[in-house]
């Protein structure tokens, strides 16, 4: 059987206080946990909080941050370069069509990728379509199509597996479905034989629907 993996993209959302409310409503057996591998992306401001919550309950799950600098540390106002973000996450979201859209181009993407893979962080790169470049030393790609992301309208499971194969034919990589991932129809993208895993993006903000997820 392969390992899942189910990623959570919090966005722009939550506070302490309320990363603490989810956590106590967050309901998931690690050993569930364990079979799968579960990484939380929140926002950076939350890296340390979840990083010091993993630590004092001995939670399986991994942490992953949404975005890295392209650049190396040094005079760079606001950003948060690679080696600091190694300190609190195993792994890195790079390419999300939210920062495309902000303006991010493949040659950003790729040297924030060249960062990544300089601390060892994992990267799980997303694509929208086929014509998106993968960079050299991503390990997981996410097919994140424009039209399901938020939309509640995913992409069809056929659909996506056909664009899973090709990814794969292209590069040596693990590939995720995301766009409208829920408890509901996650089974049906998971079953896709090219298909290791999960983004979630709205459905994780909620700890109810996110343990459904795991648990399914
Ligand atoms: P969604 O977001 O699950 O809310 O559609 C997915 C994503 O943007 O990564």
């Amino acid at each position: 059987m392969k390992e899942l993996l189910i990623v959570a993209n919090w966005k722009s959302n939550k506070t302490e206080k309320e990363a603490a409310e989810w956590f106590e409503a967050f309901n998931v057996e690690d050993q569930k946990i364990q079979e799968k591998e579960v990484i939380i992306c929140p926002p950076f401001t939350l890296l340390s909080f979840l990083k010091e919550y993993k630590k004092r309950n001995n939670s399986p799950f991994k942490l992953g941050a949404q975005n890295i600098s392209a650049f190396e540390p040094g005079a760079r106002t606001g950003e948060i370069n690679a080696l600091q973000v190694k300190e609190y996450s195993d792994y890195v979201i790079i390419g999300h069509s939210e920062r495309r859209k902000m303006g991010e181009n493949d040659e950003l993407l790729q040297q924030k990728t060249e960062q990544a893979k300089l601390t060892g962080l994992k990267v799980i790169y997303c694509v929208s379509n086929l014509d998106q470049e993968i960079p050299q030393g991503v390990e997981i790609v996410a097919y994140e199509p424009l039209f399901a992301i938020g939309s509640g309208n995913p992409d069809t499971p056929e659909n996506a597996e056909q664009i899973a194969e090709k990814i794969k034919e292209k590069s040596q990589v693990k590939v995720l479905y995301g766009g409208s991932v829920t408890s509901k129809n996650i089974s049906s993208f998971t079953d896709m034989e090219n298909i290791d895993g999960v983004l979630v993006g709205g459905a994780s903000l909620d700890p109810v629907e996110f343990s459904r997820i795991i648990n399914t």
